[in-house]
């Protein structure tokens, strides 16, 4: 099974990282000088992927501008002999084919993902969203796909999270077959503490098979009256194997305030230009607090 294509929901309205979200679309975020959804193009890319549909709404027009080549800019740039910059700036125009979708109305993460089922065409397909972060040696969502290809099964991307927070996540009840590995007996949505089958929550990548758009179409709608992915996998679940896998590598959820923050300082720490320098700051605001 060879997943060629991705989709990377990017409708949503970001409301926990208001004010800024309010003309400004979260996955544009800057995390040092890239924008989140740069990040996530290119772990698409590294894991072979060669067509990105991103589903975009109202006020994402910034996200199909920047993947767009800028002739404007390029040959500004030109003119003034910045050649790295130039050198930069064309690159991006030319990552990747990027399809955009727009969703109408943020009718949740199902109804944006329903809006792929043409795109897709039939194929399986990874899903990544656009505001989760991975940082790892193999491509968080190629750790997924080579599951999906060695068990022929659908793949959901999990973590283990603090016991305390698993009423924020969809959570996995599951059978432990493998050091990372979990066959998926059934999935809940932000279960309180008592409820919670495992501390083992889904973040944000999927590999997924083309029966899930006739599942989301029966799916009613969950909680916020929104069309959740989580309830149209617990149908898939019941029809066939789905397994989740631990990604190893570290994840940011870049949609919080903490994440976003906690992001650019470490991904700034990884940066071989801006290391010394944040590490100084970092020692002196340190001995300032
Ligand atoms: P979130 O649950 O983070 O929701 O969506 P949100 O609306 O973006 O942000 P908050 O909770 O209001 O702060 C998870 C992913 O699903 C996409 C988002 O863009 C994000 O990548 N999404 C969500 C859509 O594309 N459409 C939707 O209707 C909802």
């Amino acid at each position: 099974m060879k997943i060629r294509k991705a989709v990377i929901p990017a409708a949503g309205l970001g409301t926990r990282m208001l004010p800024i979200t309010k003309s400004m679309p979260k996955e544009m975020l800057p995390i040092v000088d890239k924008p989140v959804i740069h990040y996530v193009v290119e772990e698409a890319i590294r894991a072979g992927i060669d067509d990105i549909l991103i589903i975009t709404g109202k006020g994402k027009r910034a996200i199909e501008d920047y993947f767009d080549r800028s002739f404007e800019l390029e040959y500004y740039l030109r003119e003034k002999g910045k050649l790295e910059e130039l050198k930069q700036v064309e690159e991006i125009g030319e990552m990747v084919d990027i399809y955009y979708v727009r969703q109408k109305k943020p009718l949740g993460l199902g109804d944006a993902i329903l809006h792929a089922e043409k795109h897709v065409n039939g194929e399986p397909f990874a899903v990544l969203l656009g505001d989760d972060i991975i940082v790892s040696e193999k491509p968080g969502i190629q750790q997924l796909i080579e599951v999906a290809n060695k068990y022929s099964s659908p793949v959901i991307g999990v973590e283990k999270v603090p016991w305390e927070i698993v009423n924020r996540y969809g959570i996995v009840d599951g059978t432990q077959i493998d050091n990372d590995l979990y066959e998926v007996r059934d999935l809940i949505e932000k279960p309180s503490l008592e409820e919670a089958p495992s501390n083992i929550a889904i973040i944000g990548r999927y590999v997924l098979p083309p029966e899930i758009f006739g599942i989301l179409k029966k799916t009613p709608p969950g909680k916020g009256g929104e069309l959740q992915l989580t309830d149209a996998l617990r149908i898939l679940v019941s029809e066939r194997k789905i397994f989740a896998k631990r990604i190893s590598g570290k994840r940011y959820d870049v949609g919080t305030r903490l994440g976003f923050i906690r992001a650019n300082i470490e991904l700034g720490l990884l940066r071989q230009d801006l290391k010394e320098q944040i590490n100084a700051l970092l020692k002196e605001l340190v001995r300032e607090v």
